[in-house]
């Protein structure tokens, strides 16, 4: 993983300011340049104080959410209204609240036959609405990723085959510790992304983020350490989080 910046806030709430303003600022350079603003948003309990934020009074005019097109980076294959579902927090903590066009919220069909229809789905998605970088490769603007306690981004998770995957943007994968199918996109996009927002929070990460930034990667990587940003990569960590870190 390459060099990346490293900030370190007092608590969640601190870390959603932060990466509001992050995002605004990202949205209205996108915006400018071409016209939209393509971001993935990551599921999971953290990005919801974000997503809070951005839904509040004050982001609503600091932010063109009608050129603003949302996608997820990853979903769990249940029901868009099932509890897990990271559309639906998606949904219930921003998208009800600010005006991006429906067309422009490019959900997971988890309702698909399977977890491999609604991936080729999705792939097919990402393929018709993503700019290209200069290599003809699909970007995002920005990729909000969460860190799990086990080193998993997306639904990327140490020891699954889609870890692998050079080609699709998009796969599907059974977790065996979870018992349970995602969709995820894949490291290649990830990697492709113009800038990448980790963003982590609470004693849990703890572990995780010293390991990670303390140090170098072991001889198997977790996949957090397989990023290879070619463009912008940010962490926004509060203390909790941060406490083990060297640069404290
Ligand atoms: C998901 C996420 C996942 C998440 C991490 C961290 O679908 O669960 O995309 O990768 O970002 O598990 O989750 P927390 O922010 O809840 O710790």
């Amino acid at each position: 993983m390459q060099d990346n910046t490293i900030h370190i806030v007092a608590d969640i709430d601190a870390l959603s300011a932060a990466a509001a303003q992050r995002w605004a600022a990202l949205s209205a350079h996108a915006i400018a340049a071409s016209g939209q603003f393509h971001v993935a948003l990551s599921g999971g309990s953290t990005p919801r104080y974000l997503f809070e934020r951005l839904a509040g009074a004050d982001y609503a005019a600091r932010v063109d959410w009608r050129h603003t097109h949302v996608y997820f980076g990853d979903e769990r294959y249940v029901p868009s209204d099932h509890a897990d579902s990271n559309f639906r927090m998606a949904y219930e903590a921003l998208l009800r609240h600010v005006p991006v066009p429906a067309q422009q919220i490019h959900r997971v069909q988890t309702e698909l036959p399977s977890a491999a229809a609604a991936a080729a789905a999705y792939e097919a998605v990402l393929n018709s609405h993503l700019p290209r970088d200069a290599y003809g490769n699909a970007a995002f603007d920005l990729m909000l990723l969460g860190v799990g306690p086990d080193g998993h981004i997306a639904s990327l998770f140490p020891g699954t085959d889609i870890l692998q995957e050079d080609t699709r943007l998009v796969a599907a994968s059974y977790v065996d510790k979870l018992a349970a199918w995602r969709i995820s996109v894949t490291l290649p996009v990830i990697n492709h992304a113009r800038h990448i927002m980790m963003l982590a929070a609470g004693a849990g990460k703890t572990q995780i983020l010293s390991y990670v930034l303390g140090a170098s990667p072991g001889s198997e990587p977790l996949p957090v350490q397989m990023i290879e940003p070619t463009g912008g990569m940010e962490w926004y960590v509060d203390e909790a989080a941060a406490q083990g870190l060297a640069t404290r």
